[in-house]
């Protein structure tokens, strides 16, 4: 048996369509433009490549895009004053304070400045709290990314066993509580976790956030299992370059799985496709108009 291939492009592509669509009626019926800022802080490279697409596709979605570019040493201060005028800015229906920021920046004061209602990231202690209780929330866009590749293969998890592999705030964590409010039963395994590979093998759904390159291997998963690999590791070729690999061993994964999502071309490009969506969301709500269709 060989896996069947989640496309990510493609999925994505089709949400980024729809969330234009529902810009379009937005700004026609109501006047409304969505606007996202994303702050990039410093210049690391990889989030720079991130930021430069959140840009393009937000504009190609027909809503605004504000850039703000600080450098590695700003202050705290200064951040904090920029977060606070960005939450004043009716133009503004979303912020994003791309992560990592540089050392000696406070990460948790930084989110937890950011007003609530314009959270895209779904970090704020008032949204992850709201996610946790099952209430309706921003949430985090790769685990809502994730849930989406996962039902184009199920249309229901019910019931289904899914283990999530590593438990951070931006992915483990919030994964786990949109698993959950499908309805599946969720484990929750980490780096202390004991024999991993016995785990995942009574796994359905296997969730893959560790940020160790091949991790996963094929004999680890249970025939037809459906893997979503949000892993992107940059490892070093023969030829000097990088190629990006996920967490799963792909080649050895992809014999055993029913489903499976490359890297790249997987969970990545639901990412931003989704902070689309969370911004639409956001600015439709901030203007009191009903929850868009997408
Ligand atoms: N860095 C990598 N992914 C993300 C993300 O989804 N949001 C933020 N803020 N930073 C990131």
């Amino acid at each position: 048996m060989t896996a069947e291939i989640i496309d990510g492009k493609v999925i994505a592509a089709e949400l980024r369509g729809r969330v234009a669509e529902e810009v379009a009626r937005v700004k026609r019926e109501h006047n409304l433009v969505p606007g996202l800022a994303v702050v990039l802080v410093g210049n690391d490279p990889a989030s720079e490549v991130y930021v430069r697409s959140k840009h393009t596709q937000t504009q190609a979605a027909g809503m605004a895009s504000f850039e703000h570019k600080l450098p590695a040493d700003v202050s705290q201060a200064d951040l904090l004053a920029l977060v606070a005028k960005l939450n004043r800015d009716p133009a503004v229906h979303g912020i994003l304070v791309q992560l990592p920021l540089p050392k000696g920046l406070n990460t948790e004061a930084v989110i937890n400045a950011i007003d609530p209602a314009k959270d895209v990231d779904g970090l704020h202690p008032n949204n992850a709290g709201r996610l946790a209780g099952g209430f309706e929330a921003l949430s985090p866009c790769t685990p809502l990314g994730c849930i989406i590749l996962t039902k184009s293969v199920h249309a229901s998890l019910e019931g289904m066993n899914a283990i999530v592999i590593g438990r951070s705030n931006l992915v483990g964590r919030p994964l786990v509580q949109l698993l959950l409010n499908e309805n599946a039963t969720v484990t929750i395994a980490h780096s202390r976790s004991r024999d991993l590979p016995g785990l995942v093998k009574k796994a359905d759904l296997v969730y893959a956030a560790v940020g160790k390159p091949e991790m996963v291997r094929g004999d680890w998963l249970k025939p037809g299992a459906t893997v979503i690999d949000i892993g992107i590791n940059r490892i070093p070729k023969e030829d000097g370059k990088t190629r990006l690999v996920g967490d799963v061993a792909y080649q050895e994964a992809h014999a055993v799985a029913g489903a499976i999502t490359p890297v790249p071309g997987g969970v990545g490009q639901m990412t931003v496709a989704c902070l689309l969506v969370n911004t639409l969301r956001a600015a439709c709500a901030i203007a009191g108009l009903p929850k868009p269709a997408v």
